[in-house]
C-alpha cells in the first residue's frame, strides 16, 4: 500500500525534526569542545549522529512506501549555553518535544489505519523512553555532583558509561 498523503507529511514534519535536534546536538558538542569538556563533546557528537541516523532511516521508510522525501530548511539553533547544565537541561528538554510529536506521528499513523507505520513509529517509540532516561540520569547526576566533581562526570560520560 502507498503511503498516504497526510502521512508522508507528517513523516517529512518528523524527518526536520530529527536532522534539527542533530544539528542542535552538534552545536552542543562544538561549545563543549570550545569549553574544553571532551568527554561532554564526543557523547553529544554521538548523539548527533544518531539523531541523523534517525532522519535517514524515517527517510527509507517513506521511500521504500513509495512516498517522497521533501527536506526543508532546518531553523538555526542555540550557539551558547552558561554551564553544562544548561545543555543537559536543553537536551532533556528537546527529548520530551521529539517524544511528543512521535506520539502525534503515531496517533496520524493510527489515523489513517497505516500498520506498517504504527510498527514503524513504534521502535521510536521506545526509543524515546530510553532518550529520556539517559539525559535524566545525566541531568541527576549533576544534582549528585552539587557542582563539583563535574570533571570526573566529563570523563564518565566520555567513557560512554553513561
Ligand atoms: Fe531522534
Ligand atoms: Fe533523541
Amino acid at each position: 500500500m502507498k503511503i498516504n498523503k497526510k502521512m508522508q507529511d507528517a513523516f517529512n514534519a518528523q524527518i526536520k525534526e530529527e536532522l534539527y535536534a542533530s544539528h542542535l546536538y552538534l552545536q552542543m558538542a562544538f561549545w563543549f569542545s570550545k569549553e574544553g569538556w571532551n568527554g561532554f563533546a564526543g557523547w553529544m557528537g554521538k548523539q548527533s549522529h544518531e539523531e541523523k541516523e534517525h532522519a535517514m532511516d524515517m527517510a527509507k521508510f517513506l521511500v521504500d512506501r513509495g512516498g517522497e522525501v521533501l527536506l526543508t530548511d532546518i531553523p538555526s539553533v542555540q550557539t551558547s549555553w552558561d554551564s553544562p547544565t544548561d545543555v543537559f537541561k536543553d537536551a532533556m528538554a528537546h527529548e520530551e518535544h521529539v517524544s511528543a510529536q512521535i506520539e502525534k506521528l503515531a496517533n496520524v499513523a493510527d489515523e489513517v489505519k497505516d500498520r506498517a507505520a504504527a510498527n514503524f513509529c513504534a521502535k521510536y517509540v521506545d526509543e524515546q523512553v530510553e532518550e529520556e532516561k539517559t539525559m535524566r540520569d545525566i541531568l541527576t547526576l549533576f544534582e549528585h555532583s552539587g557542582g563539583a566533581g563535574l570533571a570526573l562526570i566529563d570523563h564518565i560520560v566520555g567513557e560512554g558509561r553513561k
